[in-house]
């Protein structure tokens, strides 16, 4: 084994975070392996997300479906609810029918990396991980943190997407052929823990007798980013129509593109040109602009949305396709972080579960 991954090694043995989708190294050591489900809900559920944020949906999830013929046995309607708050709604339905298709074949993860890309939502970052992690097959993985820790090591100076070719022969070659899903693990509480974006740990860092960028001293410098396209605004207006008992308007998203298939209020579209969307109220009343736009970032662009508040007697029927969700549903309804907060500008505390 490299002495790298040894050294790194011997290090995650004393300092390994505690996941909950992990098997810790002394257990690993008395022969417990990780299970393939757990290791593929938590990659999915990782993508574009913290640990930190992941960890509740995590526990929520095994809590309710411990194994694959569950999840594949719940409706997907339950699913993307239970799913609402992490974003990126397709990870959701991908990780349904990934989980219906594994369910059909008995249950059984497949367990390379070449048959793991063959399930729904599962890229290259994925399958690798959890053929290291579950399978201990020794493939390169290459996340966010990884690609940080490999940069400051090799004081790689082109910028990141170009540079990812030559990261990834790194890790490839110093991924050792025992424990490679430790190693991998490993790597990524490093860039969590020690080699952070800023101000890395270097005192603490048992990789640092190796790394260039140490010696230079400068390691803050890598990985060298390219200049970033400035994300555009997008306008439009949302609607919250709230009767006197409490309960709000909402209708469901197209199946397909942004936020597809989750839950929102009426509103305008989200016009990609300069200008607001344009779009009625789903009823007739005395509406109310709130007086400041609610902000969303969105991964390719940011959005402020106008919203507009109207109170409505209970006997107001919804409109075809519309629905009146009564407060103590609201919380549980599969209603994306924009639309929250569009619902919370009108009825502060509406979308909060209750004690
Ligand atoms: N990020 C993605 N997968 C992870 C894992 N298995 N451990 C820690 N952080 C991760």
């Amino acid at each position: 084994m490299p002495d790298l991954a040894e050294r790194l090694l011997a290090w995650y043995d004393r300092h390994a975070r505690r996941l909950p989708w992990r098997v810790p190294p002394d257990n690993r050591a008395v022969g417990e392996r990780a299970d393939p489900y757990r290791v593929w809900l938590s990659e999915v559920m990782l993508q574009q997300t913290t640990v930190a944020a992941v960890k509740s949906y995590f526990a929520a999830f095994v809590a309710r479906w411990p194994t694959v013929h569950d999840l594949a046995a719940a409706p997907e309607a339950e699913v993307m609810k239970a799913w609402a708050g992490l974003g990126y709604y397709s990870r959701a339905r991908n990780m349904k029918a990934a989980a219906d298709l594994v369910a059909a074949r008995g249950g059984r993860f497949p367990a390379t990396l070449a048959g793991l890309m063959d399930l729904p939502g599962v890229g290259g970052y994925t399958a690798a991980a959890i053929a290291a992690i579950a399978f201990d097959e020794p493939v390169a993985v290459v996340d966010g943190n990884v690609e940080r820790v490999i940069a400051r090591l090799f004081a790689i100076g082109t910028p990141v997407p170009a540079a990812k070719e030559a990261i990834r022969a790194h890790q490839s070659r110093l991924t050792p052929r025992e424990r490679p899903g430790d190693y991998a693990q490993a790597m990524m509480d490093l860039g969590a823990t020690i080699c952070t974006p800023k101000r890395p740990a270097c005192a603490l860092c048992p990789l640092r007798d190796d790394c260039r960028a140490f010696a230079d001293g400068d390691p803050d410098r890598y990985p060298v980013k390219a200049a970033k396209a400035e994300r555009p605004t997008r306008r439009g207006h949302a609607f919250v129509a709230v009767r006197s008992d409490g309960a709000v308007l909402l209708r469901r998203r197209a199946p397909e593109g942004l936020l597809g298939g989750m839950t929102e209020v009426p509103g305008s579209d989200w016009p990609d040109k300069s200008g607001t969307g344009q779009g009625a109220p789903p009823l007739a009343g005395e509406w109310r602009e709130a007086p400041a736009p609610v902000v969303h970032v969105f991964t390719h662009f940011r959005l402020e949305l106008t919203v507009h508040r109207a109170e409505f007697s209970v006997a107001a029927t919804a409109p075809s396709g519309h629905w009146w969700s009564p407060p103590e549903e609201l919380p549980g309804e599969a209603l994306p972080s924009v639309m929250k907060k569009a619902i919370e500008a009108a009825v502060p505390g509406a979308t909060k579960k209750r004690r």
